[in-house]
């Protein structure tokens, strides 16, 4: 889009969202041009948050489809809109309800873990919810007899694993396409172009797992390591004195390590760590949402419910 139309574009949109009371939450991954128009941006669970605390009523969620479910499950009161329904995730389509359903009824008793990158229907059946920035304290908090099912994601699911030191934990074989597809490989290649370089990485990441002792232990290759959410990793730049960072994310998340640190360097661990369902979301679709109102993201009552709880019992915990 021209520079010129995208300003207008963009001067509307903040202008409706004043006449309609309508306040924008828009993830780290979004594109540069719709987190300009956020009233917030955030990790999937900040943002939730978010929801909950803000004054308006209609939550415009410029984020993917779990996201938005998770903040009408935290906010049933608020509505909730998102500019392209079809804005999925797929390590929330890898586990589906009755899987799920299915693995519980081969371990009775087991606790169901699962990440907050997981569909409402699937949350109501869960005993946890977790995060990335969470899941190691979730999963402490568990009596050590108690086995445990964690889920979607076995990235997360080993380094947790990992951290925790626990035997009786099952891992369901999920992953997200765009961190599994960050390589170890990737990732040398960058370190070795930035000798002193910190490295920060999303534990969805499948370069975590031939990296996991050494990361534990916040090393690898003698680089200062840290394995972190989205917003956990702004933060940590933010604060950080290194001058330079290797990124092993989505790439969306680079323009506002740039925006908010502009004497540092960011470089990805792979350019091609790109969402394509994040990027769906485009100013020209949240125009749209605003004017029309439209795609409101529900969540049957008692599904919200039982899901609800699920994130309660990780709230209390971290
Ligand atoms: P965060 O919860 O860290 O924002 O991550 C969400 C996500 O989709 C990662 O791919
Ligand atoms: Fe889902 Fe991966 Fe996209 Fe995050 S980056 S929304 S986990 S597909």
């Amino acid at each position: 889009m021209l520079i010129q139309q995208s300003s207008k574009l963009k001067e509307d949109i903040m202008n409706l969202k004043k006449e309609k009371d309508v306040v924008i939450l828009a993830h780290n991954y979004q594109i540069p041009d719709v987190q300009d128009v956020a009233d917030f941006t955030g990790d999937s669970l900040g943002l939730s948050r978010q929801a909950a605390k803000v004054d308006q009523k209609t939550i415009l969620f410029c984020g993917v489809h779990f996201m938005a479910e998770t903040a009408a499950i935290i906010s049933p009161e608020k509505r909730v809109l998102i500019p392209d329904l079809d804005a999925g995730c797929s390590l929330s389509d890898s586990i589906t309800v009755d899987e799920l359903r299915n693995w519980k009824k081969q371990h009775p008793g087991a606790i169901a873990v699962g990440y907050v990158n997981t569909t409402a229907e699937i949350k109501s059946e869960l005993d946890y919810c977790c995060t990335s920035s969470n899941a190691v304290n979730v999963v402490k908090a568990i009596p050590k007899d108690k086995e445990i099912l964690f889920l979607p994601d076995m990235f997360l699911g080993s380094y947790v694993a990992k951290m925790t030191g626990r035997k009786n934990m099952h891992i369901w074989a999920g992953e997200c396409h765009v961190h599994a597809g960050i390589t170890p490989q990737d990732v040398t290649k960058k370190l070795d172009s930035m000798h002193d370089a910190e490295f920060v990485i999303h534990p969805e990441c499948s370069c975590t797992t031939p990296m996991i002792y050494d990361v534990a232990n916040g090393t690898y290759n003698d680089r200062k390591v840290s394995i972190l959410s989205t917003e956990g990793m702004l933060n940590h730049v933010n604060r950080s004195k290194a001058k330079n960072f290797v990124v092993a994310t989505e790439t969306g998340i680079l323009y506002k390590m740039r925006q908010q640190n502009p004497d540092k360097n960011f470089i990805p661990a792979s350019e091609k760590a790109e969402c394509q369902y994040m990027k769906m979301i485009t100013l020209e679709k949240v125009f749209d949402a605003l004017v029309h109102e439209k795609n409101i993201v529900t969540v049957p009552k008692e599904i919200a419910d039982k899901a609800r709880l699920a994130i309660n019992r990780m709230l209390a915990i971290s």
